[in-house]
């Protein structure tokens, strides 16, 4: 993040915490329809155009670190294969044989010079997906190998973060996240270390997860820590940027600032746990703030200097969600096991999840009763809407029956830089 934004931010939370209503001009939001949550026609529109023309992350550089190296990555529930090829470059295809469509491999990760289906032995390149050899060709009539490659999706890598998108449209990586990508830059997250991967299943669509993450608005009451919470949502700073990407910056408690030795939440130090070897080119801001990132559709981040998850969310049908997350850490220590202090840090992570998991897991079942009539989104709560604008214009609004609809109304708020 560079000065001037973080002036802009802090400037923001005062802001915040000053207003009386919403901005002068600022749109009223209709209710979110029920139907995009529960409705088997929004689900087959989402796996149909969302999902198939979106960047998701899909592993690390370390998973395939040499030639050869490969992963199977299948929560699309496509399956995909991620191959570094002889030339060092990382390439995606669908983990499809072109013969009579087994996955070509099937371990979860390993290392070959040549991609050879697991059923009859049909061989393929790691750096084309060209069909190499077929076992007893002259058995096959007119087989013309140049249109049995293995089908390369696009597949590129942002500091050690290997993402993959199916559409051939696509704008590349790094343009469709730019401006997100420029804000995390200090991160450094070629330096880091992925640790302490968790799964949690949750029975509800994937849009209630990624939504209790977009928002602050529930924090006192769903993480109250006895009449206190760290953070105080009334002084939040949401920044909208392009392509349903957000950012929310959120000052501490009152009591979480005394905790920490800060005057309140607006004295922004270095602040600095000695217990951990911290990420040197985070800003003084995010380090006395919760500052968070989403990057459209499905990975959240509330980032720090000694290190932070990547939740994402991967919807397992239109009622279920698995959520998954790795913090990532400095290289502080050697071998697999957590040192004390992180070992602490991710218990007090996963008690937060577990609370926002005894939070969503009834919410479908009360979304799908006859009570339930549409989603109510606030002022502070927009980047839900933003984030909802954009499944629209993913999906392709023509696509979607106007009852289904929300309205294409955050445009104009929307960072540009
Ligand atoms: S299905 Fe792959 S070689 Fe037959
Ligand atoms: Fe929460």
């Amino acid at each position: 993040m560079d000065a001037t934004l973080i002036e802009r931010i802090k400037r923001d939370m005062h802001e915040q915490f000053e207003r009386k209503g919403n901005p002068e001009g600022f749109p009223a939001f209709h209710d979110v329809p029920i139907s995009r949550y529960i409705s088997d026609e929004f689900w087959e529109l989402e796996k149909k155009h969302l999902w198939s023309r979106v960047w998701v992350m899909a592993g690390r550089e370390e998973d395939a670190a040499n030639p050869g190296d490969y992963f199977t990555f299948d929560h699309l529930r496509v399956p995909i294969v991620v191959v570094r090829g002889n030339d060092r470059k990382l390439r995606a295809f669908y983990n499809t044989c072109q013969h009579r469509g087994a996955p070509v491999v099937r371990e979860e990760k390993g290392c070959a010079n040549q991609l050879r289906c697991q059923y009859h032995g049909w061989v393929y390149s790691i750096d084309s997906g060209e069909l190499k050899s077929v076992p007893d060709e002259r058995d096959f009539i007119g087989l013309c190998r140049e249109e049995k490659f293995l089908t390369e999706i696009s597949c590129e890598s942002w500091q050690g973060w290997i993402w993959v998108n199916q559409d051939p449209d696509a704008a590349p990586l790094h343009e469709w996240f730019g401006v997100p990508f420029q804000q995390m830059e200090e991160l450094c997250g070629s330096e880091l270390r992925a640790v302490g991967p968790r799964v949690m299943d949750i029975p509800c669509n994937w849009k209630v997860t990624a939504e209790a993450f977009l928002e602050v608005y529930h924090f006192r009451f769903i993480h109250d820590r006895g009449g206190w919470s760290a953070l105080d949502n009334r002084g939040a700073s949401m920044g909208l940027l392009p392509n349903g990407c957000s950012r929310m910056v959120t000052p501490f408690s009152k009591k979480a600032c005394e905790l920490r030795g800060m005057k309140d939440w607006a004295d922004f130090q270095t602040f600095k746990d000695p217990r951990f070897i911290d990420i040197p080119s985070v800003n003084d801001m995010i380090r006395s703030t919760s500052t968070a990132f989403s990057l459209f559709p499905n990975l959240i981040s509330p980032v720090a200097a000694y290190g932070f998850p990547f939740i994402m969310f991967w919807p397992i049908d239109k009622s279920n969600t698995r959520l998954m997350w790795s913090h990532y850490a400095p290289k502080d220590w050697e071998g697999d096991e957590l040192p004390p202090h992180w070992q602490q840090r991710m218990d007090e992570f996963d008690f937060i999840m577990d609370e926002d998991k005894w939070n969503m897991a009834p919410m479908q079942r009360s979304l799908e009763s006859p009570a339930m009539k549409g989603v109510v989104v606030n002022y502070q709560e927009r980047r839900i809407w933003h984030f909802h604008e954009t499944v629209d214009r993913t999906i392709g609004i023509d696509h979607i029956p106007a009852h289904m609809r929300v309205a294409q109304v955050l445009g104009p708020y929307i960072e540009k830089d």
